[in-house]
């Protein structure tokens, strides 16, 4: 048994989910790619990663949205950062999940974030911070921020960061769509937008005011300059988006946007009490599949 599991032999990392405090997104680029700038917070939704010696690979998925989650280990996310760091990973993943799947909050990251953590330790290897944040980013673009937590500045496809000072704590409530989105398919939508003409004429605005207000702690500054590139492309694919968007601002919140590349909509409200009144209110307008609380920032992937 290697160092640090438990008497099964089983080891659990919990990843956070993460919300796009500014996503301005640049022109596609020659891989597919978009040169993003963005800053992520990450806030109080978990997925938990259970990893165990095992005859094969296999994944078992628990938990909300579970059946929407491949769980072929070729296509699982999870499966896939157990073999990054062996590619003879013989183990049973079992993920339990409260982040929304195909949401916009990177759930299928915190996965991979929370099985890269878990396994490395696990297969006792021998890797540096930049050794797992060079997996991470080869697993996919939000990976990376997954495994850092906190607040952090993306830039390139969102995966090179840097940690940002953030003052307090912010209280969201997030309601969650009856239906995903898929992320290839949201920047498809805003490429096609822009090539008509039709998104907003704001791809140039910069985080630098928003990284100011988050160094400050001021909430109500902080919600005036939430801001994502991607908002309206979410909008174009699912329209009532733009109801569940003013419900919540009716609702007492201080700003509503839509969570990167969506359809969760994050509300951020001036503190933990209003975030109470305003997903009861939310809940009641039957605007979303599910509804909740959550407060950022919070730590990264780590053994729990
Ligand atoms: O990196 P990840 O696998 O999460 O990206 C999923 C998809 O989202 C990409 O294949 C691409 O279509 C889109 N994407 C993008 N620009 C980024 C990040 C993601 O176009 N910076």
């Amino acid at each position: 048994m290697a160092a640090n599991t438990d008497s099964s032999g089983s080891i659990t990392a919990r990843a956070a989910a993460k919300i796009n405090l500014h996503l301005g997104v640049g022109e596609a680029r020659a891989d597919g790619f978009h040169e993003l700038t963005t800053v992520f917070q990450a806030v109080s939704l978990f997925d938990d990663v259970t990893v165990r010696p095992a005859a094969a690979l296999s994944v078992r998925t628990v938990g909300e949205g579970a059946a929407d989650v491949p769980e072929d280990p070729a296509r699982n996310l999870a499966a896939r950062a157990a073999l990054r760091v062996d590619p003879d990973a013989r183990v049973a993943i079992e993920i339990a999940k409260t982040i929304p799947v195909a949401g916009g909050m990177a759930g299928g990251s915190a996965d991979a974030a929370a099985a890269l953590v878990a396994c490395t330790r696990l297969f006792g290897a021998d890797w540096d911070r930049a050794e797992v944040m060079a997996a991470a980013a080869d697993l996919g673009s939000d990976v990376p921020f997954s495994v850092h937590g906190g607040t952090a500045l993306g830039t390139g496809r969102g995966e090179a960061l840097a940690p940002v000072l953030s003052r307090g704590d912010y209280h969201w409530v997030l309601a969650i769509a009856k239906t995903g989105l898929s992320t290839p398919e949201v920047f498809a939508e805003l490429d096609r937008l822009r090539a008509k003409d039709e998104a907003t004429g704001e791809t140039t605005r910069t985080p630098d005011a928003l990284l100011r207000a988050l160094a400050g702690g001021d909430v109500d500054e902080v919600a005036g300059l939430l801001h994502n590139d991607l908002q309206p492309a979410a909008l174009s694919l699912q329209p009532v988006l733009r109801r569940t968007l003013r419900a919540g601002t009716d609702a007492g919140a201080l700003a509503g946007i839509v969570s990167g590349s969506g359809p969760t909509c994050a509300f951020l409200c001036a503190d933990a009490e209003s975030t109470v009144r305003v997903a009861a209110e939310l809940a009641g307008r039957g605007v979303a599949k599910s509804v909740r609380t959550a407060h950022g920032p919070v730590a990264g992937a780590r053994i729990v």
